[in-house]
């Protein structure tokens, strides 16, 4: 099904790009347009714009930008017509289906048939937790002996699988699921030619997305035997990918930007029981160690991690280097260990939740300190060879963080706690920087040798150079044409109709230029106001973004983005028509030039005498009148 016109175009009128990004950002008003700290980098002064007159956001650490609809496919990670949904949802509206092409069912439905598949099996593993009796006498009454009440297994949706081969496939197939569909979802596994369900006899936990769909299920036997592997979780699927979901994001993830603080636990239970003793800002990697993937969707609500240890981990010094990752993303990293044999699950039954909270207020330790501490056991490890490893293992995660600050903030400490000169910390620090530097730098180059798409974004960086694109002047044209063209220029017509007449019988060589200044022709001709979102939209996502990028400051800035970034426009509005004026002569001039090129080439390859004399006429003329529109250029820049 595809989404009516209609819905599509109530959702539109209804978004208000402000409250749809404040779901995820915490914008702060400048002016008569907001800011923040891009979810889409690490970056730490703000450089994310959102203007709601415009109806648009720009973040210019990423280069990304375009309309509300396009920031939650960006933020969320999904397509059109799921962030249109994601939308109506939020405003209530009602979604208005229409027929689709057969083409359009199969491009877009296999993963919506997955998600309606575990949708449905989720809803069925709780019916059968509250309503059959090997649910209630086996599930429920595990459960609760765990200590959950029926608002914590209702808030995480928990539910019971039977112990049965065809407990779930059964119903999903009278239901009308394909056994394809129920194996893609990896509800039910096929093996010599026999089918039956993943999960048999087992608590559920299912694991939903940022939005709130189930995506998987981890599942729990109740079974003492060794022989059952204690938790059994979703394989892979289209839309399951373990490395990039930490379990209880959803239900955590407004708490997570409420406290701007994150806990990570080991587990599903640890997660549903500290929910229960009051604490909601925390999420389960679920076992494994921590993904760069996983610390960028936590880093989008929070740039605060504290990680919490059971008291018997021997896995501490195994998790390093997971940690070491969250530090360099730039989030900060605290610890708390458990009292000896409690994990953060039986801690939290133990005690009111007040007693949990304040516990983990007082045992919250920065990271390099408790690593150290560790490393060291507590200061006793003095013996020097193995002082030697503990400061390289320590340093080297200093130098992971990118903050020049807080680096040498915790190279005073960590020298403090090991007793040792801070200089020579700080000289250990610096041979780790270089060495890493180097390192990037040939990572870069052979990365930029295989992926094309890498080196094609490095050219555009490039590009955007003042002098190094071929097609810069063209582009500063198409950006007077989107920023001014509904400006004056003079008294007889605006920046946008001048621009639109001098370049009539120009062909702009960059085929997306070309289109998108034909485009804004069009509107100019019709008497039309040229606005930016008039180019921005999925059917064009180049487009949107060439309009993006050369959108100027002006929709953002009032606050001195233009001290802060030097850039080269931040004079022109002083004297727009002078400003307009320099565009087209500049390209004028350029296109002078490569007319003077082109016919010299012709020259060179000419050898008949009549038509050589043309060219060399023809070149002295367009000689002139470079020289004219350069002297020209001359008066009007130094004007
Ligand atoms: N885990 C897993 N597969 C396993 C064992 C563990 O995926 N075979 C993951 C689960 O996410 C689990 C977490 O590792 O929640 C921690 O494991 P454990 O402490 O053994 O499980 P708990 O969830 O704490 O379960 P319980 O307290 O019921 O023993
Ligand atoms: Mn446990």
């Amino acid at each position: 099904m595809a989404i009516s016109d209609s819905t599509i175009q109530e959702i539109k009128n209804r978004i208000d790009i402000v409250e749809v990004i404040s779901d995820f950002v915490s914008l702060k008003k400048v002016g008569s347009n907001y800011r923040a700290l891009s979810p889409f980098t690490n970056e730490k002064s703000p450089s994310f714009y959102v203007s709601p007159s415009k109806d648009i956001f720009k973040c210019f650490s990423s280069g990304k930008g375009g309309d509300a609809i396009s920031f939650v496919m960006e933020v969320e990670g999904i397509n059109y017509i799921e962030a249109l949904k994601y939308l109506a949802n939020k405003y209530g509206i009602e979604v208005q289906e229409e027929e689709q092409t057969d083409e359009q069912i199969t491009a877009q439905n296999e993963r919506d048939s997955l998600f309606i598949a575990l949708k449905f099996a989720g809803e069925f593993f709780q019916d059968v937790l509250w309503n059959h009796s090997e649910g209630k006498s086996i599930g429920l009454s595990y459960f609760k002996e765990r200590g959950f009440s029926e608002a914590t297994i209702k808030k995480f949706d928990l539910g019971y699988s039977l112990d049965a081969w065809d407990g779930l496939m059964k119903p999903a197939l009278e239901k009308g699921y394909s056994e394809e569909i129920l194996e893609k979802a990896g509800l039910i596994l096929n093996s010599e030619n026999k089918t039956y369900d993943r999960f048999r006899g087992r608590v559920m936990f299912p694991i939903h997305n940022v939005g709130g769909k189930v995506i998987a299920f981890g599942a729990r036997t109740l079974r003492k035997d060794k022989k059952q592997p204690k938790y059994i979780n979703s394989p892979e699927t289209v839309v399951y990918h373990k490395s990039d979901i930490v379990y209880g994001i959803h239900q955590a993830r407004q708490a997570i930007r409420n406290e701007d603080l994150c806990y990570l636990v080991e587990g599903y239970t640890d997660v549903i029981s500290m929910h229960q003793s009051g604490v909601q800002n925390v999420v389960s990697s679920s076992g494994t160690s921590l993904t760069k993937e996983q610390i960028r969707l936590i880093g989008r609500y929070t740039k605060n991690i504290t990680v919490l240890y059971d008291g018997d981990a021997a896995g501490i010094k195994a998790s390093f280097r997971g940690i070491d990752l969250i530090l360099e993303h730039d989030l900060d990293v605290h610890a708390v260990v458990f009292p000896e044999g409690e994990d953060p699950d039986s801690f939290s039954r133990s005690m009111s939740s007040e007693a949990f909270q304040q516990f983990l207020k007082d045992n919250a330790q920065d990271f390099i300190t408790f690593k150290t501490n560790i490393l060291t056991e507590g200061g006793k490890n003095i013996d020097p060879v193995k002082k030697v490893a503990v400061i390289r293992d320590v340093v080297e995660s200093i130098s992971l963080i990118p903050d020049g600050i807080k680096r040498s903030v915790y190279i005073k400490s960590c020298a403090d706690l090991l007793e040792i000169d801070e200089q020579v910390l700080i000289s250990e620090l610096n041979k780790i920087l270089i060495k890493n530097r180097k390192k990037d730098k040939q990572h870069d180059e052979r990365e930029s040798a295989v992926d094309e798409q890498l080196a094609n974004s490095l050219q555009a960086k490039q590009e955007e150079q003042p002098g190094y694109t071929p097609f810069y002047v063209e582009r500063e044209c198409l950006r007077m044409v989107i920023n001014y063209a509904n400006e004056p220029f003079d008294e007889h017509q605006k920046i946008g109709e001048f621009i639109l007449n001098e370049t009539v019988d120009l062909k702009f060589d960059d085929p997306l230029i070309n289109e998108t200044i034909s485009k804004a022709s069009e509107f100019i001709r019709a008497g039309k106001k040229v606005e930016p979102d008039m180019f921005i939209g999925p059917d064009h996502p180049k487009m949107s973004q060439l309009v993006i990028d050369l959108l100027d400051m002006k929709y953002f800035i009032s606050d001195g983005w233009e001290e802060l970034h030097k850039i080269s426009t931040s004079h022109e509005k002083e004297d727009l028509p002078k400003a307009t004026y320099k565009v087209i002569l500049r390209l004028k001039r350029k296109k002078i030039e490569e007319m003077i090129h082109h016919n010299e080439e012709l020259l060179k390859k000419s050898s008949i005498a009549n038509e050589q004399d043309e060219l060399l006429l023809m070149i002295k003329h367009l000689k002139t009148l470079f020289d004219q529109v350069t002297t020209e250029l001359g008066i009007v820049v130094s004007k």
